[in-house]
């Protein structure tokens, strides 16, 4: 159940990329609770996607679920066409799908890891917004984008030149589109999540040592929770949020505010 209750377009049809898992699953199933139409990519968990399509079902909602890798340009075509055919032209899109930084350091790390992260988190939104602001452009209407970046957006790490360099990448391209496509009333937001709780973080999920250890360094005490920014994302999503564009929203326990501190 929706923790409030955001009044979405009827004509709304949403993708989220990464709906199998973590954030994106969380997103899509609020989103089908929401009355909204979904059409989620999974990547290797054909069996988490079909649970996601069947918990949106149960619940009285409408869903669907495609393999689709977001860096390869045929596979976000299907997605695309697969989510048209079946619930309509797509005005709603959450690129969550990404992979984690490799820790490998700069003079060890292949151009073929740096290829593959990039491809994952900064071409798959490009290509994913390209294809629906085309559509959208179409049919003479707007829409709204949330792209899942992190606080590594801004804050590095050494050993994350891939993720670093790709989420930076995606602050940029989120503000850009904003400003390109706010005449064609289409907003694109982002959202800077620090520690999550995920499979992006099953070391820590797994050992409770390792997870007391990462919570001591948050502010706020504990890390977040993949409802918490399935919320933040459906308020971005919703008319509600109709002035809001261009912006990147910090979920982080105030975790990215302790840099330069204690020295
Ligand atoms: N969990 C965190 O602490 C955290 C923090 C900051 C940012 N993020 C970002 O949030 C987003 C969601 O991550 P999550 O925490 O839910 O992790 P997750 O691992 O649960 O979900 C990521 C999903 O993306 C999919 N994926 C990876 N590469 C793909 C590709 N090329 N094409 C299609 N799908 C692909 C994976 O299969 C997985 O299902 C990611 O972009 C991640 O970088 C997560």
């Amino acid at each position: 159940m929706a923790r409030f209750d955001v009044p979405f377009d009827q004509k709304s049809v949403a993708i989220v990329t990464g709906g199998e898992s973590g954030i994106g699953r969380a997103t899509a199933i609020r989103l089908g609770a929401a009355g909204v139409p979904v059409v989620l990519t999974w990547f290797a968990d054909r069996a988490g996607a079909d649970a996601v399509v069947s918990a949106i079902v149960d619940g009285g909602g409408r869903a669907g679920a495609i393999q689709a890798d977001v860096g390869d340009e045929a596979a976000v075509e299907a997605l695309f066409a697969f989510a048209e055919q079946r619930f309509g032209i797509v005005d709603l899109l959450v690129n969550s799908a990404g992979l984690n930084m490799s820790g490998v350091m700069l003079p060890d790390m292949a151009l073929a890891q740096f290829d593959r992260l990039l491809r994952a988190d900064l071409y798959g939104p490009f290509l994913t917004c390209r294809r629906m602001v085309r559509a959208l452009d179409g049919a003479g209407r707007g829409g709204r984008i949330v792209n899942i970046s992190s606080i590594h957006e801004c804050a590095p790490r050494p050993g994350g030149a891939d993720y670093d360099a790709a989420k930076g990448g995606l602050a940029q391209l989120t503000r850009t589109l904003a400003l390109e496509l706010a005449p064609r009333r289409i907003a694109v937001n982002g959202i800077a999540p620090g520690m999550i709780l995920t499979p992006m973080n099953q070391g820590a999920l797994d050992h409770p040592d390792e997870l007391r250890r990462k919570e001591a360094a948050i502010p706020w005490g504990r890390a977040g929770t993949p409802d918490e920014v399935a919320d933040l994302i459906l308020f971005l999503l919703s008319p509600v949020a109709d002035y809001i564009t261009g912006t990147t929203v910090t979920i982080d326990g105030a975790l990215s505010l302790t840099v330069a501190q204690g020295a």
